[in-house]
């Protein structure tokens, strides 16, 4: 399926990042296409997280980074991003609901004071989007690795975003969940027009859902285009620095 070219929902210039003193970006220049799905590849260590991170103005940049999309960045933290870091080994022994852990997130009082109403349908009707209706009273800590990963993704639901930065969010989980957590981002991107930004390593799964794809290889992008195109044992190679084959799917 080829889509029409979108205009650029995020446009990158020339982003150089330092952390520690050390160049992990070198001039990254990328646009994001309005509504599309763009991944971004790359080894461990290319600075993927790195590019997140700047754009969610975690990390100062050097460069330009310009959102179109009709509402005032120039703050600090731009309000209309939802972020799904990559996973942390996030103590998930927390002794809380997952209502509770969601009312910590998005309402921000202790939980002495209760749940609100309000806040308490705002939590059903976000964990209804990601297929967890009834998970709300379930220990956190008795979630699969996929049900939490569509916990945090219902908070980065949350308000409304343009733009999901969804980072390696399917990594260790057993295959049929992830392919699963990849058709529900593949829905949301369908029913909302959200844009998505997605750092995988699953190239079959980039393959089959992203429309566009990023390679960073020493902190700069060294190809894209559409997977058909950029998913070659070639580029695979220069990206991964290894012999690398892959197969289609049609
Ligand atoms: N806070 C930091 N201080 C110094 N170096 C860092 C920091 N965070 C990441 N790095 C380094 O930056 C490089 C890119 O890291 P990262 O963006 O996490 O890569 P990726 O997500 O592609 O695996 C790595 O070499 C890493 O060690
Ligand atoms: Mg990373």
């Amino acid at each position: 399926m080829t889509r029409a070219a979108a205009p650029p929902l995020l446009s990158i210039r020339d982003l150089r990042v330092e952390l520690g003193g050390s160049p992990i970006l070198n001039g990254v220049s990328a646009d994001l296409a309005r509504g599309r799905v763009t991944a971004l590849i790359g080894l461990n260590g290319s600075g993927k997280t790195t590019l997140l991170r700047a754009l969610v103005r975690e990390y100062p940049y050097r460069g330009t980074v310009r959102f179109f999309c009709g509402h005032d960045h120039s703050r600090p933290t731009p309000e209309h991003i939802g972020y799904v870091p990559q996973r942390l080994t996030l103590d998930a022994r927390l002794p809380l609901t997952v209502k509770d852990l969601m009312a910590l997130a998005l309402a921000r009082r202790p939980l002495f004071l209760g749940v609100s109403k309000a806040t308490a349908a705002r939590i059903a009707g976000l964990l209804e989007r990601v297929g967890m209706s009834g998970h709300l009273d379930r220990p956190v800590e008795g979630l699969s690795g996929g049900q939490l990963q569509r916990v945090l993704l219902a908070l980065a639901l949350d308000p409304q975003p343009e733009l999901l930065l969804l980072d390696e969010p399917a990594a260790g989980i057993d295959f049929k969940d992830q392919q699963k957590f990849y058709d529900l981002i593949a829905d949301l991107n369908r029913r909302s027009g959200v844009t998505v930004l997605l750092v995988s390593h699953e190239l079959t799964m980039v393959s089959r859902h992203a429309d566009h794809v990023l390679c960073l290889r020493d902190g700069k992008i060294q190809c894209e285009g559409p997977p058909r195109e950029v998913l070659t044992p070639d580029n695979l190679a220069q990206t991964f620095g290894t012999e690398m084959h892959f197969h289609h799917h049609h």
